[in-house]
């Protein structure tokens, strides 16, 4: 069979489609959510499920889609119709690339808001709002912040347009050279913070906190929400990482490729949590202090240390970086599909699907103002809480666990083996059976262990 060629050009080589993938999962996952649904499902436990859940369906998952999205050189959606036409007959697995835009869709319109947050941080940091602040004050600052709706949507508009400009102009692949930079760059950031909170916070709290398992801590949805967080941060089940693999050349290395990435992202996870709780413990803050949470931290420890305001700025503007680059990612599912599918323009696609994720954000703006009241809640808690929930926990699992099933049982062992080029060694033996046995068992697993949460639910 002729092997198909992208229609949007290749990665320059294996080092930038690494960087493009590194970009995409290192974000506001790893350094805004990883602490504070940690901080929400009671810490050691939850860490611990959360790392076994990147290795054993994160990794498979990430292979996986790379193999798929390279052997069927489309968008998601038209791959997994074309790969499945191939490989079983059957056109219906485009609707898992389907789910995939969708959900890619819903996660930017929360995914900028709170990306919003961030570049609002860097006026204030530079302007020395932070300068010898207590928790009280930090505290306030951001409810202040929160609690203007039209703060807030003024800044999920800038980063949503910032998004929307480079994928529109389909420079993103440009960006290498800024995730070659801003990657050593947050990492040496989070050092320089991590000096700070083994000195001035209490840092074996934290170690406690973060790598003692107390299982009891474990509720119904712990687990569940500890394979949301694997997931999300990776950026896999959703096809994101699929469409770079389209772009992928011939020769490249994919297991390779994906444990780079994999390493790096939860090196960065953990260093935030080693920043993160020490601050909490130190000066006396709830650990569940939601959404919030490294936003009310953070700031103390530029307030109270030399250089504060200088590194406060940087830092805030290297995390707003390291959103925009998981927001391309975010959005080219859709952008490429649209492009593909109805022959529209990139530039058009782009405008008219960030349009609608602005739409969809705007939802998540008032969650924390003008709906915030009980009365706007669904079972799950605002309507940010509930598509963030919804994105991560439901979607994400179940994507996750078609690519699995598709690359591990519907794809012949001859296709995968060729696309993995591990021929058929041991390390492809094992990527093999986590993808038909380990991650699939695993998601199982987790979903039927979470519907405890739908029993709690019903007696009230
Ligand atoms: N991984 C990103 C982060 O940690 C968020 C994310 C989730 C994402 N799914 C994605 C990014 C898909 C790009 C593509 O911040």
């Amino acid at each position: 069979m002729a092997k198909r060629t992208s229609l949007q050009g290749f990665w320059s080589s294996r080092l930038a489609f690494i960087l493009a993938v590194t970009g995409s999962a290192v974000g506001l996952g790893n350094i805004w959510k990883f602490p504070y649904v940690t901080g929400e499902y009671g810490g050691g436990a939850f860490v611990l499920m959360y790392l076994a859940f990147v290795f054993i369906i994160g990794l498979p998952t990430m292979m996986s889609e790379i193999l798929i999205g390279r052997r069927g050189r489309r968008n998601p959606v038209t791959t997994m119709q074309l790969v499945g036409e191939e490989e079983s007959g059957r056109s219906a697995w485009k609707y898992v690339g389907l789910m995939g835009v969708c959900g890619g869709i819903l996660i930017l319109s929360y995914y900028s808001v709170v990306a919003g947050w961030a570049v609002a941080y860097i006026p204030k940091a530079a302007s020395g709002a932070f300068v010898g602040s207590d928790a009280a004050t930090v505290k306030s600052l951001f409810n202040t912040l929160t609690g203007d709706p039209w703060a807030l949507l003024g800044w999920h508009s800038l980063f949503m347009g910032l998004t929307v400009f480079v994928v529109a102009r389909g420079v993103e692949r440009g960006l290498e050279q800024a995730v070659r930079i801003l990657m050593p760059a947050l990492v040496i950031m989070l050092v320089i913070l991590l000096v700070y909170s083994i000195r001035h916070g209490d840092f074996m709290a934290a170690v406690n906190y973060m790598f003692r398992p107390n299982w009891d801590d474990i509720s119904f949805e712990g687990a569940l929400v500890a394979l949301g967080q694997a997931l999300f941060t990776l950026s896999v089940g959703m096809g994101a990482v699929m469409a770079y693999g389209a772009y992928l050349p011939e020769e490249t290395n994919i297991g390779t490729a994906a444990i780079t990435v994999v390493l790096a992202d939860t090196t960065i996870a953990i260093l935030a949590g080693l920043v993160i709780f020490p601050v909490v413990f130190g000066f006396g803050m709830a650990a569940g202090g939601g959404p919030g949470l490294i936003f009310q931290t953070l700031p103390l420890a530029f307030g109270g240390m030399p250089g504060g305001v200088v590194f406060g700025t940087v830092f805030f503007v290297l995390l707003s970086f390291a959103a925009w680059t998981s927001a391309i990612g975010l959005i080219e599912p859709a952008v490429a599909w649209a492009n593909e599918q109805f022959s529209v323009p990139r530039s058009k696609a782009t405008l008219a699907i960030g349009g609608l994720i602005w739409l969809i954000g705007v939802l998540s703006v008032l969650s924390f103002n003008v709906l915030k009241d009980e009365k706007y809640h669904t079972p799950l808690g605002t309507l940010f809480d509930t598509i963030e929930f919804i994105t991560s926990n439901v979607m994400l699992p179940l994507g996750a666990l078609l690519i699995v099933i598709f690359a591990g049982w519907v794809m012949c062992r001859n296709s995968t083996s060729d696309e993995l080029k591990m021929g058929s060694g041991l390390r492809y033996d094992m990527w093999r059976f986590a993808a038909r046995y380990i991650a699939p068992i695993a998601v199982i697993a987790v979903f039927l262990h979470s519907l405890g949460l739908l029993s709690r639910f019903t007696n009230g």
